[in-house]
């Protein structure tokens, strides 16, 4: 597996997958990588804990780098090389203000109506469309892989290629499914920050989701959400069913919905999303 920091390094692995991270991988990660390597492509992971995508007090001072265990678990998963680019490599202009960036760079709507992460972290998918469009047009790949875990960022992030069809031409992206624990728990690199009782009231997150998917309406699955996420001892901040496509209210006639939870324990934040059907 080729280690590369400068994008001068990135020749020959233009054209095949890129799987996007900030690095702290997991099972999660590697399923990306494992699909990556699937699609017959040679799989270039990237790893930068991008700044502009934190809000002030949120924790990208202490997100978790673990540089040297995410070259192992990026290599047994399959990938050929991974890139660790500096923040100048980045942003060589230095880093715009959320202003200045979203007068440049209009976000797709998505990034902006549903009012779910978008209301909660005003500046989150501006970064997150900073990085990602930068990524692309450094890396050049002709397929990347994100996952259904952060399901508004997928969403974004296909509705931002779509948006801009004549920079990433042929580019596709692929959703992958949401890796959990044995008892549910979804995948993260924020999941170390949990103390043992901590990580029993996570549960409620994935019995919530699942309890959705047994309601006959949304409303009723949202109310029954909010009541196992209280008995758990979460704070919610959302805990809603949607259309998948728009994030929006659910169409009458739509096939199947979405739901979507984002709860706090203390200062820790943990998001998870499950299809339902309707
Ligand atoms: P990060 O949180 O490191 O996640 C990188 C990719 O892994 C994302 O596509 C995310 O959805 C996926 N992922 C995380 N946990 C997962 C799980 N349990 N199952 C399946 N996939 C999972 O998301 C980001 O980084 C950043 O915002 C990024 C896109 C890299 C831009 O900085």
């Amino acid at each position: 597996m080729k280690f590369i920091e400068t994008s001068a390094e990135l020749g020959s692995t233009r054209g095949g997958a890129v799987v996007p991270t900030m690095g702290a991988l997991h099972e999660g990660h590697a399923s990306l990588i494992r699909a990556g390597a699937a699609s017959g492509r040679p799989v270039l992971v990237t790893i930068f804990v991008n700044p502009t995508q934190f809000g002030p007090n949120e924790d990208y001072a202490r997100y978790p780098r673990t540089l040297e265990a995410d070259l192992k678990i990026a290599e047994s998963a399959g990938a050929a090389a991974v890139f660790v680019p500096s923040i100048e490599a980045i942003y060589p202009n230095g880093i715009e203000t959320a202003a200045a960036q979203a007068a440049r760079f209009p976000l797709p709507p998505i990034a902006t109506t549903p009012r779910l992460e978008d209301a909660i972290r005003p500046t989150h998918f501006g970064g997150v469309c900073q990085v990602v469009s930068r990524l692309f047009d450094l890396c050049e790949p002709s397929i990347a892989f994100f996952g259904e875990k952060d399901f508004q960022q997928l969403q974004v992030i296909t509705q931002m290629v779509e948006q801009d069809s004549a920079r990433w031409k042929s580019l596709k992206i692929i959703p992958c499914p949401t890796v959990r624990e044995p008892d549910g728990l979804a995948m993260s690199s924020r999941n170390r920050y949990l103390d043992a009782a901590q990580r029993s009231s996570a549960l409620g997150i994935w019995q919530a989701l699942q309890s959705a998917m047994n309601c006959s309406t949304a409303a009723e699955g949202e109310t029954l959400m909010r009541q196992i996420l209280d008995q758990h001892g979460l704070e919610t901040q959302y805990a809603v069913i949607r259309s998948p496509k728009t994030l929006g209210k659910l169409e009458p006639d739509g096939k199947s919905a979405r739901a979507l939870i984002a709860v706090k324990l203390g200062s820790i934040r943990l998001i998870d999303n499950a299809e339902i059907g309707v």
